[in-house]
């Protein structure tokens, strides 16, 4: 099991940070953080899990992993979980290092919803790393159209650097709820779940 082959290292340490900001540096808007996220925004993400469930969580930018260790790591199997990158070079970083998991290097704005569904017929929850924040609500509508072809109803689990909502969730006809804010990342983040107004 990754967790007990690979070290934290290679999510968090120098590899995976080099990465991170090479990639930040090539393309910022499409990274949105400097660093991965600290394994206690992991851990926030993960509590709002099912553990025992067997419906798939799909990582929408999982960029080196930082996240979905912290699944991993308190207790969501990572046969669950299918981990969705755009940039080639991190998705392949994610699949030598999550052998378990299931990665497709796709866009998030244009999945290949029948491959998704064939990998995960259920999904259960789906997080999203991508800097939507930095979208205008054009794209974000986008974003919320390709999250409801895939796990209709569920909405979405979102991590970013604001305390007030980050998304016009009005505007955008979901209904909004934060779920957790940490000072223990860089920058400071909070967890909310959106979905859509029932
Ligand atoms: C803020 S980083 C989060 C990375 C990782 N989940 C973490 O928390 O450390 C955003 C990630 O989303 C990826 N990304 C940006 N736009 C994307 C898209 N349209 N489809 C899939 N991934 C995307 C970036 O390449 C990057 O890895």
């Amino acid at each position: 099991m990754v967790t007990k082959s690979v070290s934290q290292e290679a999510f968090t340490g120098a590899r995976a940070t080099n990465l991170f900001f090479r990639r930040w540096l090539r393309n910022p808007l499409q990274m949105g953080s400097i660093v991965p996220s600290s394994p206690v925004l992991g851990q926030l993400i993960a509590r709002h899990i099912e553990k025992e469930s067997d419906g798939a969580v799909v990582e929408l930018g999982a960029g080196t992993g930082a996240v979905t260790l912290s699944l991993i790591r308190s207790g969501i199997a990572a046969r669950r979980i299918v981990l969705v990158e755009i940039v080639p070079e991190m998705a392949e970083h994610l699949e030598s290092n999550f052998p378990d998991a299931r990665v497709l290097q796709a866009d998030a704005f244009n999945l290949p919803a029948d491959k998704l569904r064939h990998m995960a017929p259920n999904i259960s929850t789906v997080i999203c790393g991508i800097p939507l924040v930095l979208l205008g609500e054009k794209r974000q509508r986008q974003f919320i159209e390709q999250v409801e072809t895939i796990a209709p109803g569920k909405g979405f689990l979102f991590y970013a650097y604001c305390i007030t909502s980050p998304l016009p969730y009005r505007n955008l006809n979901l209904e909004a709820r934060r779920l957790a804010w940490t000072p223990l990342n860089f920058p400071p983040a909070s967890v909310w779940h959106y979905r859509p107004k029932s």
